[in-house]
Order: C-alpha cells, then sequence, then structure tokens
C-alpha cells in the first residue's frame, strides 16, 4: 500500500490525530488486554502502528514494545507514547531476543487487522513467533473483521499449526460473545 501511495502513512497518521482530537474513543481494545493482565506486566503490540494501543497499555504502567514495519507510523509512536519501546520489523521475521529483548511477554495484542494484511504465505510464521514470544501462561488477543481475505476457520486452524489454542472467541473488544453471524473476531489464544 505505501509503494503504491507513498502519502498512504502520512494521512493514515493524520487520520489518527484528527480523531484525537475530535474527542473518539481510540483505546477501547487496549482497556480490554490492561483487563487481562497484572499490573506491570509485559506487552508486545504486534503491528503497532501510531501506538494508540501500546501508548495506553505503557500509560497505565504496563512494559511495552511495540513492533510495526512502517517507518512512518512508529516514528509517530515514538513522538506520542516515549513511555514504551517502538521497534520497525516484519512480524514474520520477529526475534527480539536478537534485538536484546530477552524477557517473554505477558500478552501479544494484535488490533486493527493486522493479520489481514499479512502475505498469506507469512500467517502461520507470524502467528509462530507471536508464540514464541509469550510466556508460560501468556495470551494472545487478536482482532480483525470478516471480508478482508482472512476467514475466521483459517486463522483459527493457523493459530492452531502455530501452537496456539483458543481460549476466549469474542466478536468485539468489549467483551460479546462470537458466533456463526459474527463479521468480527477478538482470538485470545493461549499457548497449546
Ligand atoms: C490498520 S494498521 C493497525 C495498527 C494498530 N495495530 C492499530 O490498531 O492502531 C495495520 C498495521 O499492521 C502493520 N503491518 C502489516 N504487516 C506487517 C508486518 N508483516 N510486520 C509488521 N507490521 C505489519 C502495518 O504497518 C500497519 O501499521
Amino acid at each position: 500500500m505505501t509503494t503504491e501511495n507513498p502519502d498512504h502513512s502520512t494521512a493514515y497518521v493524520q487520520r489518527f490525530r484528527d480523531l484525537a482530537a475530535a474527542g473518539h474513543d481510540l483505546v477501547g481494545e487496549a482497556r480490554m488486554v490492561d483487563a487481562m493482565l497484572p499490573r506491570g506486566a509485559r506487552v508486545l503490540d504486534a503491528g503497532s502502528g501510531t501506538g494508540r494501543i501500546g501508548g495506553f497499555l505503557a500509560s497505565v504502567g504496563h512494559e511495552v514494545v511495540g513492533v510495526d514495519g512502517d517507518p512512518v507510523l512508529v516514528a509517530e509512536a515514538e513522538r506520542l507514547h516515549p513511555g514504551a519501546r517502538w521497534l520497525v520489523g516484519d512480524l514474520a521475521e520477529l526475534d527480539l531476543p536478537a534485538a536484546g529483548i530477552d524477557e517473554p511477554f505477558d500478552v501479544v495484542v494484535c488490533a486493527g487487522n493486522v493479520v489481514t494484511f499479512l502475505a498469506e504465505s507469512t500467517r502461520t510464521e507470524v502467528l509462530r513467533r507471536m508464540r514464541a514470544h509469550v510466556r508460560p501462561g501468556g495470551r494472545a488477543a487478536i482482532g480483525f473483521g470478516a471480508g478482508r481475505g482472512y476467514e475466521f476457520d483459517d486463522f483459527l486452524a493457523d493459530a492452531r499449526s502455530a501452537g496456539w489454542a483458543p481460549d476466549l472467541l469474542l466478536s468485539t473488544w468489549d467483551l460479546r460473545p462470537f458466533g456463526p453471524e459474527s463479521d468480527f473476531l477478538v482470538a485470545v489464544l493461549r499457548p497449546a
């Protein structure tokens, strides 16, 4: 997308600045993840974008590392949320111990349809790498919408192949249950 439209990232940044300035709630996903965690937990924000989720979680006392492939968005995350650590990187090659970040995470949050932007060939590998960065007993919370080229059943099968088991399936970040008619999935996963 950024190759086709070089202004895509700056327009995306501006859109979120405008939403924040207009008083929109941009941290609903983060509030759900916060409720899953003890205080001072370790959070990996996978595909962190402008840092709206990890930034909130850092502001309430968690240790946050965010990784995103887009350097423009990572720069915005650094500007807005200096209390977290933001890295440019490809989730398909995620290896935080190689960057000196050895301690595993209590949760991986992956919101905002990130998994639907992944190349199909890398989906399971990304989920496997997320799994490798979570401590025993840790979890992932991954949310995305229907109609974006990644069927929910395919995602759940990929997650199982990557070493995750579904803990709780929701249809919204405010805890409504997932069902056959749902057009959004929030998958809370645990290591299988
Ligand atoms: C719609 S944005 C969501 C950003 C953020 N999670 C949020 O909800 O505000 C999708 C993000 O996924 C990132 N992304 C997509 N594929 C990626 C990959 N392979 N590695 C790292 N980041 C990726 C994009 O750069 C983009 O910031």
